[in-house]
């Protein structure tokens, strides 16, 4: 007999005189004449009620159906007797596969986020931490049917890479060189002509540029894979290695990339209203209560378009007293980010047209030669969840910015040559994975989003 998932065992249409399950066990009641045991296998956030009988020859090892066991069981799937559930199984048989003792972390009482954090190697069989990876697994799918439904071929960009795509400093070294006795230049430098790759090599921040070569090749492509910062901030939105979704369009500007960003969030939405319907109820029910509410105002109104210089217009006259005080030229916080998105528009709002010193070197210049196209919309709750631009096109002016950011034409040759042959106005964004979770489920800190986060001093498991 094959082994059906809980979920589908729950889903049945019709009785069945016979079925077998898997999972684990996550609580067990004993009544005089029989047990109850709710077995869940991952499926589905809902387990399943099974019924064990006193009369059953297992029943004698009925002690060690315990929470945090695997069990088999094999029996019948009939209506439930019970309130709050369609089916119930009564085992005609039951094997314990894997014992758990009385130490088990994940007994029924609830823990911390930070307990569960430390113990990420069990948390996903708990309801909440189940359920984030079901929409993170359906949502990693999603992407790539909105961006292949629209034509957009998927580009795998490399994770080792010798440029710094957001001119940031936040990179990650690669190298194979020994620490303790680093090949030396004549001036006391390390010499990475010696290392593996022969130049100094690093993660990468972002596969944009590589994007934007494929982009000025097949079009409209995608990429969605793992990047990494070496950002030395602990906050609740920031993780050393996330993953980020960047589509790259040719014969696009910066309004055809907002109009991108802002159907394919409502289509994440969407697909996992459709997909993970009991997963995000749960989310409402116990995570943020505001959230269904807020997935459909979001998916209702059409988000808002507001210039930088409006925007901190907004911030400077609305009366508020800020920790940190903004002014034209500075890069906006998170509290005046969310204020924007949560207290002023009260929904998600792109922020376009930056100051050119604020923005890395690839953003097409504006006419009035001191803003660039550059892009972010902003969540409530969470402020930005996607960055991005048009690309400057000219050859000429993007060699001056890259002169003025102190980045090496020699380097960057290539990125230098699409301006040369057959340059076109193209754009695209960066969404981050984890972000967009945190918007979907409500669940409030980045390290709960990711199967193991990537933080300062962590890189456990
Ligand atoms: O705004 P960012 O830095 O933009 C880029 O990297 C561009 N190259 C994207 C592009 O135009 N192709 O990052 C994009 C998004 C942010 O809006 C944020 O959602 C996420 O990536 N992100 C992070 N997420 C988690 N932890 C971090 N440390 C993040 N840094 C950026
Ligand atoms: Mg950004």
């Amino acid at each position: 007999m094959s082994r059906i998932l809980v979920q589908d065992a729950l889903a049945a249409t019709a009785p069945r005189d016979s079925l077998l399950l898997q999972g684990w066990v996550r609580t067990r009641r004993d009544a005089k004449a029989f047990s109850f045991i709710e077995l869940n296998d991952g499926s589905s956030l809902r387990g399943i009620q099974i019924i064990a009988n006193a009369t059953l020859p297992d029943y004698a090892h009925i002690e060690r159906v315990t929470t945090g066991a695997a069990l088999e069981v094999r029996g019948k799937l009939v209506p439930s007797q019970g309130q709050g559930q369609k089916w119930e199984v009564i085992a005609d048989a039951f094997t314990i596969v894997g014992e758990a003792d009385a130490t088990y972390p994940l007994q029924k009482k609830g823990h911390t986020m930070e307990f569960l954090r430390e113990i990420a190697h069990l948390r996903p069989r708990s309801n909440l931490f189940g359920a984030v990876f079901r929409v993170r697994s359906r949502l990693a799918f999603a992407i790539h049917q909105f961006f292949q439904d629209k034509g957009f071929f998927y580009i795998h960009t490399p994770i080792v890479t010798a440029s710094d795509c957001e001119g940031a400093g936040e990179l990650f070294r690669v190298s194979t060189l020994d620490p303790k006795n680093p090949p030396k230049k004549p001036d006391g430098a390390i010499d990475y002509q010696q290392d593996f790759f022969a130049k100094p090599t690093y993660l990468t921040v972002s596969g944009q540029l590589e994007a934007e070569i494929f982009a000025c090749a097949l079009s409209n492509v995608y990429t969605f894979g793992p990047t990494f910062r070496a950002e030395n901030s602990n906050t609740s939105r920031h993780a050393a290695e996330f993953w980020m979704i960047e589509p790259e369009m040719a014969f696009c500007d910066l309004q055809g990339d907002m109009t991108l960003a802002e159907e394919f969030v409502k289509y994440l939405i969407r697909d996992a209203k459709e997909h993970c319907a009991a997963d995000l109820e749960f989310f409402g029910k116990f995570v943020d209560k505001e959230l269904l509410k807020r997935h459909d105002f979001v998916l209702e109104r059409p988000f808002q378009r507001c210039t930088y210089t409006d925007a901190i217009q907004i911030l400077e006259t609305c009366g508020r007293k800020w920790e940190h005080p903004v002014k034209w030229g500075d890069n906006m916080q998170s509290e005046h980010e969310r204020f924007l998105a949560e207290e002023h528009f009260k929904c998600p709002v792109t922020v376009y047209n930056y100051p050119r010193t604020l923005k890395p070197f690839y953003m097409r210049v504006n006419d009035d030669g001191r803003t660039v196209t550059a892009m972010d919309l902003l969540v409530p709750g969470i402020g930005e969840i996607i960055g991005g631009s048009q690309r400057e096109e000219r050859l000429e002016v993007l060699r001056e910015s890259m002169a003025q950011h102190k980045l090496s034409e020699k380097e960057y040759w290539w990125y230098l040559d699409l301006r040369r042959f057959g340059t076109v106005p193209h754009a695209g964004f960066g969404l981050g994975f984890e972000r967009m979770l945190m918007f979907v489920t409500g669940v409030g800190n980045i390290r709960d989003v990711i199967p193991f986060a990537r933080t300062p001093g962590t890189a456990e498991f």
